[in-house]
């Protein structure tokens, strides 16, 4: 089955249990699902993980479940992972153990010969899903009637569709990570005077006024539900940065007061936070970023240290797990994973890795060929940054 995201139509079907077709296309899974009591899962998992040797190459997020990591040949934070598709032209079959997005840009960074697999096809991101094309377009819109569109540089977190990317390629823009927003903001505004930047507000606040020294009011949020983003035309004039109205609904959960909370119950505790999360936190946090720093700083921490990580609990769980000597807790009182994530789980590995083995190519991800052409744009821009 190949999955053209951009012949879908996105959003992406969330929890997989509507039974509106059109929304329900993509989660069922052509072929037998094994089941998730086989005992033979990780067995099943290797076997055609071997039988395919070369010819595949698996990349994991780190925030996808123990039982599915342990079969990625590389993990990383988004920037990585896309680096690593990009490095890997020899692989017939790249299997992105992560979210749509991902895949995608896994999908435009890799040449024609290859083949990028989504082994569960309702892995999407509740954030993405907050910015559609057509919602950008009507947004780039009313910056024209403002008379900014001019000056202003588009730039779309990879957290966003391949034809927000596309968008942002096509009128001088790039894409940012976690990892490197501060330098994509940097370099923005040398090209223009403002930044649009999409679809994850925190992340932008968070790095305009924590990381470039912009203030608080030289951010405006614009709310693709309200006419003319609910701004009037002298606030986008005044405004250098216009954030979009988009969140993560898993870091979306920390709040300032669980800082205040876990500071009063663990005396000399880290508090690590993840630039999702919202400015108030961000704020009160001792340090912040992309998930491959907050493993570095758990490696590079001292024994008997204590860390509240605000981050999703798949990756708190590991490395509380990989630091046995550190004490490590999650950052909310209550859990919370990120459930799309969650929906790669080794049942759905099995059934990708054992379908390509037996020569059945399943739940492909690609992107329209101009689409491609103007995403690379914009993430190679993202790529070379200094
Ligand atoms: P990074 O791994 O790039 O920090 O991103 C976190 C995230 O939310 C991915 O969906
Ligand atoms: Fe999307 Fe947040 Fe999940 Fe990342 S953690 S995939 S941003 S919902």
């Amino acid at each position: 089955m190949v999955v053209s995201t951009t012949q879908i139509g996105l959003p992406l079907f969330v929890l997989g249990q509507s039974k509106d077709p059109h929304s329900e296309r993509g989660v069922d899974c052509p072929g037998e699902l094994p089941p998730a009591s086989d005992p033979a899962l990780v067995q099943r998992a290797r076997r055609a993980k071997a039988a395919l040797g070369d010819r595949l190459f698996v990349l994991g997020h780190h925030y996808q479940r123990d039982e599915v990591i342990q079969f990625a040949d590389v993990t990383g934070d988004s920037f990585k992972l896309a680096r690593e598709a990009a490095a890997r032209p020899d692989a017939e079959f790249v299997v992105f153990c992560g979210v749509h997005f991902m895949a995608e840009s896994a999908d435009i960074l890799t040449g024609d010969h290859q083949k990028v697999v989504l082994p569960d096809l309702a892995a999407g991101c509740s954030m993405a899903d907050m910015a559609t094309f057509d919602q950008v377009e009507e947004c780039w819109e009313v910056l024209e009637d403002a008379g900014i569109a001019g000056v202003t540089v588009p730039v779309t977190y990879m957290n966003s569709s391949a034809d927000i990317k596309a968008f942002c390629g096509r009128n001088g823009g790039a894409v940012c990570t976690s990892s490197n927003a501060k330098r994509a903001l940097t370099w923005a505004f040398e090209q223009g005077e403002k930044v649009l930047f999409l679809p994850d507000q925190h992340l932008g606040r968070n790095t305009a006024v924590l990381e470039l020294g912009l203030s608080l009011s030289d951010c405006v949020v614009y709310n693709p539900h309200r006419p003319n983003g609910g701004l009037t035309e002298a606030q986008l004039r005044d405004a250098k940065i216009i954030l979009w109205k988009g969140h993560c609904s898993v870091h979306g959960r920390f709040t300032a007061e669980s800082v205040d909370d876990v500071r009063e119950r663990v005396p000399g505790v880290n508090v690590l936070v993840h630039p999702e999360c919202r400015h108030e936190v961000v704020t009160k946090a001792d340090y912040v970023g992309s998930t491959e720093y907050i493993i570095k700083r758990l490696q590079e921490a001292p024994a008997g240290s204590s860390w509240a990580i605000g981050t999703e609990l798949n990756l708190v769980k590991r490395l509380a797990t990989m630091f046995p000597d550190k004490n490590v807790s999650f950052l909310d009182k209550t859990v919370c994973y990120c459930s799309t994530m969650n929906r790669i789980d080794l049942p759905h590995l099995v059934w990708a890795l054992e379908s390509l083995a037996a020569g059945t190519l399943v739940n492909q991800i690609t992107v329209d060929e101009d689409t491609t052409h103007w995403a690379k744009v914009a993430l190679d821009r993202m790529l070379a940054l200094p």
